[in-house]
């Protein structure tokens, strides 16, 4: 069987979450293919709000099988945490949360070199989550990391000390006065590794290729967005893992002749968190009352989220990078009540008038030029079938579907589980 992606589309926080909750119940296997603890997903239903950062967000449904895959790095103190805060919960981890042995290890000094390099970086900082994600990606395509499977291994404790103390004087190197308390770090990341080695620890390319193989349906879940891309986002300011469609085959192992259907997320605005550019961002009381409706306070961090109108330039060519085949959209219900939305179909980019997403999107060479639409007033998060959605939105929908020329199958109409149509 083919495996299907899940992935954003925009700067993070689309909704992935939530979505992969709806849709375990038709898959056998979750897997997360790359990031780590920077990514936050939050999914509610039966009253209950939870956020997940590294464990796939499958894990609420009994039957599914949740991999961490070896794109994942993984933080054993986060790790434990987000364990210990499913406790309540039945969950059999044991046999439902396999773990990738390729999977890299976040160290506590990866976290401390994580905030030494935006501390030096001073106004031209990432805004990273600081959760060393960064550092971590860096060593494993330095040939330095750490994996789950060394864990495993006699000399755990000697390629530990020899990585901590290179990282030690890299500290030293940045000049960057940072106060922390090394050996309490230190004891709580064993306690966490100590967690971490009750679990499973798979050869998971072998294990899903063997999963598919024997009909297993499996539904790979992205973190973070296509604009935060290494590759194709708006670089600096990304994460440091390719979360585009190329990202799920090396994350997990799996061909890419073997991957489906491709989901894109996309909220019916945009937002971002940290620095960066962003042409649609908006500075005025329709981005205040964005964040105020949508709650847009960042899952991990706490962080206030930037808002902006939806951007189909950005879109168009996420859509295209992902080779997305179905989108769903979510959060319209938070631009009921606006008498006008815009979006944006074009920029101006150097002067000249383009429709494609170029090289730098910074403020002094784009200007967003914008279409209007007329906005809906109904309130949409009691609605739960197709027929009762306003001819507005639905004209909207029309709209994004003719210029990203892909599908739009669900729309969600709220946070739960629950609040979610099918097209
Ligand atoms: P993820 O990182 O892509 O999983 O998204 P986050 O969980 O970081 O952010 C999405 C936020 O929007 C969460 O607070 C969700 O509970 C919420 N959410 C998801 N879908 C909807 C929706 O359709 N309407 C509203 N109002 N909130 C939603
Ligand atoms: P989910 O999976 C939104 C952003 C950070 C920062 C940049 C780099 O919940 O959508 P990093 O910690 O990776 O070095 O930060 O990327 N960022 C996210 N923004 N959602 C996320 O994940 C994010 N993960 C990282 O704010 O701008
Ligand atoms: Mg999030």
């Amino acid at each position: 069987m083919a495996v299907n992606l899940l992935l954003g589309l925009q700067w993070g926080d689309e909704g992935k979450g939530k979505i992969v909750d709806v849709l375990t119940s038709d898959y056998d296997i979750i897997a997360r293919f790359q990031g780590g603890p920077n990514a936050g997903h939050t999914l509610i239903f039966d009253g209950y709000k939870h956020v997940l950062h590294t464990i796939p967000s499958g894990i609420f449904h009994k039957t599914a099988v949740n991999v961490v895959g070896n794109g994942v790095v993984i933080d054993p103190v986060i790790f434990k945490r987000e364990l210990d805060n499913l406790s309540q919960f039945d969950i059999d981890f044991t046999s439902k949360l396999l773990i990738s042995r390729k999977a890299h290890l976040i160290l506590p000094t990866h976290r401390l070199l994580d905030a030494a390099s935006e501390t030096a970086k001073g106004k031209a900082k990432i805004g990273s989550t600081l959760k060393g994600i960064g550092p971590t990606y860096m060593d494993k395509t330095g040939r330095n990391g750490l994996r789950v499977g060394d864990l495993e291994m006699e000399d755990w404790n000697t390629r530990y000390d020899a990585l901590t103390k290179k990282h030690l004087k890299m500290l030293d190197f940045h000049g960057i006065e940072l106060e922390y308390d090394l050996d309490e770090l230190q004891k709580e990341f064993n306690e966490g590794v100590k967690r971490l080695k009750e679990l499973t620890f798979i050869d998971s390319e072998e294990y899903l290729n063997n999963a598919m193989k024997n009909g297993k349906s499996i539904l790979a879940e992205g973190a973070q967005g296509s604009l935060l891309d290494v590759d194709f986002g708006t670089y600096p300011f990304v994460t440091s893992s390719n979360t585009t469609a190329a990202g799920a085959c090396t994350g997990l192992g799996i061909a890419p002749n073997k991957i489906g259907d491709v989901f894109g997320i996309f909220k019916a605005y945009v937002t971002r968190v940290g620095s960066g550019p962003f042409p649609t961002e908006l500075f005025d009381e329709d981005g205040a009352r964005m964040a105020k409706v949508g709650h847009e306070f960042g899952a991990t961090t706490g962080r206030p989220r930037r808002c902006g109108w939806l951007d189909i330039v950005a879109l168009k060519y996420a859509v295209q990078v992902n080779g997305v085949t179905q989108l769903m959209m979510m959060k319209g219900d938070v631009l009921s009540g606006f008498d006008t939305l815009k979006v944006c179909t074009s920029y101006k980019y150097k002067g000249k008038e383009i429709s494609h997403f170029p090289f730098n999107i910074e403020p002094e060479n784009v200007t967003p030029i914008y279409s209007e639409f007329k906005g809906w007033s109904e309130d949409l998060t009691k609605m739960t079938s197709k027929e009762e959605l306003p001819q507005n939105l639905l004209d909207y929908i029309a709209f994004i579907e003719k210029e990203v020329e892909v599908p739009i199958k669900i729309v969600s109409v709220g946070p739960d589980r629950k609040q979610t149509i099918l097209r």
